[in-house]
């Protein structure tokens, strides 16, 4: 790619969950130290080091932002990554969510299974002892997420009611910018980048994108004392709420991505069941288990990327960054296509790279659904084969 070509990076990399727990870099990886990651995917088994940021710092435009997304025990490596790779580190948003189940082990129920004492403990069923179709009695044997686990032992009284995760509720996202060449107002007009777009992404009264006081209406603006002085009459200044609504935070909060939300524009694709998308057996406890994730419950699934954004998280983070409309955004770990998507329907031209080829067709199509939405929309199209090239051309 050309040197500071695109305005806007935004990406969701891999979250380098290794099964050891150990947050690595892909400079671990050619050091011989990555493992498999998320689900045992090969791609998921460190985050992007120095290289990677480096090369994103070289094709964007001075004062263009990077967003990308990070696992909460990995983020910090990525964030070195970036930081160390010349760009200036601005913030942190994260993407807030309700839904979704902890990865914690049960320690009452380890200790009745007698993990702490191998002699001493006392064998109990295990969930792989019941049919799959007896799900609840297997919860109450595994996670434990439908109910309190009853301890059987005087250790597992003391410590029922003690685990080891939190509930997940937020995946943070390093937002860094690479430096601008003079002031913020020079960069823009050179380069129409620096900036964010704090009007187009505010949180309207009663966006439940924002989680907290305030709820769905505009409240009279109160000023302080120090504003009185500072703006008092004399000047005529009015002070008064935004009527585009809350300043943009650094939290957004969405539910994560609807089934119907991830396929649509896939529907002529070939499906997979729940088992093949999440590679599980079917019938086992792991795909009946809550925390096995969507897949479990779709007969067969077109999009079955294991990691698929929402829409809305990408088209708020898209339109933030991505300076005036028409602007490039590129996303070098396109998964099954969602900032392409988000950035089409914000009105960007998007490039997008994925090492997997199996996802790009999930993403042509999904980016291609959204394009042909946008030409449902208004625009007059004139040439149907230009539109088709233009769609495969963008990827
Ligand atoms: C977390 S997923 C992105 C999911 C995406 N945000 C979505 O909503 O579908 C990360 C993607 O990066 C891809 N990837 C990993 N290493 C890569 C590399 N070196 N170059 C390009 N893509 C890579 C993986 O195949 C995976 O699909």
């Amino acid at each position: 790619m050309e040197p500071e070509s695109v305005d806007a990076i935004v990406c969701d990399p891999p979250y380098g969950l290794s099964p050891d727990g150990k947050a690595r870099t892909w400079d671990d990886i050619e050091a011989g130290r990555a493992r498999g990651g998320f689900m045992g995917k090969a791609w998921d088994g460190a985050v992007p080091g120095v290289e990677w940021a480096r090369l994103c710092l070289r094709v964007l435009k001075p004062g263009g932002h990077l967003v990308a997304f990070g696992g909460t025990r990995t983020v910090h490596r990525l964030a070195t990554a970036i930081e160390d790779g010349g760009f200036e580190i601005r913030d942190m948003v994260s993407w807030i969510y309700y839904s979704g189940f902890p990865k914690s082990k049960n320690v009452a129920l380890s200790i009745d299974k007698g993990e702490g004492h191998p002699n001493r403990g006392r064998a109990i069923p295990t969930a792989s002892t019941y049919q799959a179709s007896d799900t609840e009695q297997a919860h109450k044997l595994t996670s434990n997420p439908v109910g309190p686990y009853e301890p059987r032992s005087e250790a597992a009284k003391k410590w029922n009611g003690y685990g080891t995760a939190l509930k997940p509720a937020q995946e943070p996202a390093v937002l860094a910018r690479k430096p601008l060449t003079g002031t913020v107002a020079a960069n823009v007009l050179q380069h129409g980048t620096g900036a964010l777009n704090i009007d187009g992404c505010r949180f309207a009264y009663g966006d439940e994108a924002w989680p907290g006081p305030g709820g769905d209406y505009m409240r009279p603006f109160q000023p302080t004392n120090n504003m009185r002085e500072v703006y008092g009459e004399q000047t005529g200044f009015q002070p008064t709420n935004h009527s585009g609504g809350r300043w943009p935070a650094n939290i957004y909060a969405h539910p994560k991505a609807s089934r119907s939300e991830r396929e649509a524009g896939c529907e002529r694709l070939p499906g997979r069941t729940g088992a093949e998308a999440t590679d599980r057996t079917a019938g086992s406890a792991g795909l009946d288990n809550p925390r096995a994730g969507a897949g479990r419950t779709a007969d067969r699934v077109k999009n079955h990327h294991p990691t698929v954004k929402p829409i809305g998280v990408m088209r708020w983070l898209c339109k933030l960054t991505g300076g005036q409309p028409g602007s490039v955004i590129l996303d070098p770990f396109m998964g099954s296509g969602t900032t392409g998507c988000a950035a089409v329907i914000e009105g960007f031209d998007f490039i997008g790279i994925e090492r997997e080829t199996e996802y790009m067709q999930i993403c042509e199509a999904r980016i291609r659904h959204h394009m042909g939405a946008l030409f449902a929309h208004g625009v007059e199209v004139i040439d149907t084969e230009a539109v088709d090239r233009l769609a495969l051309d963008r990827g």
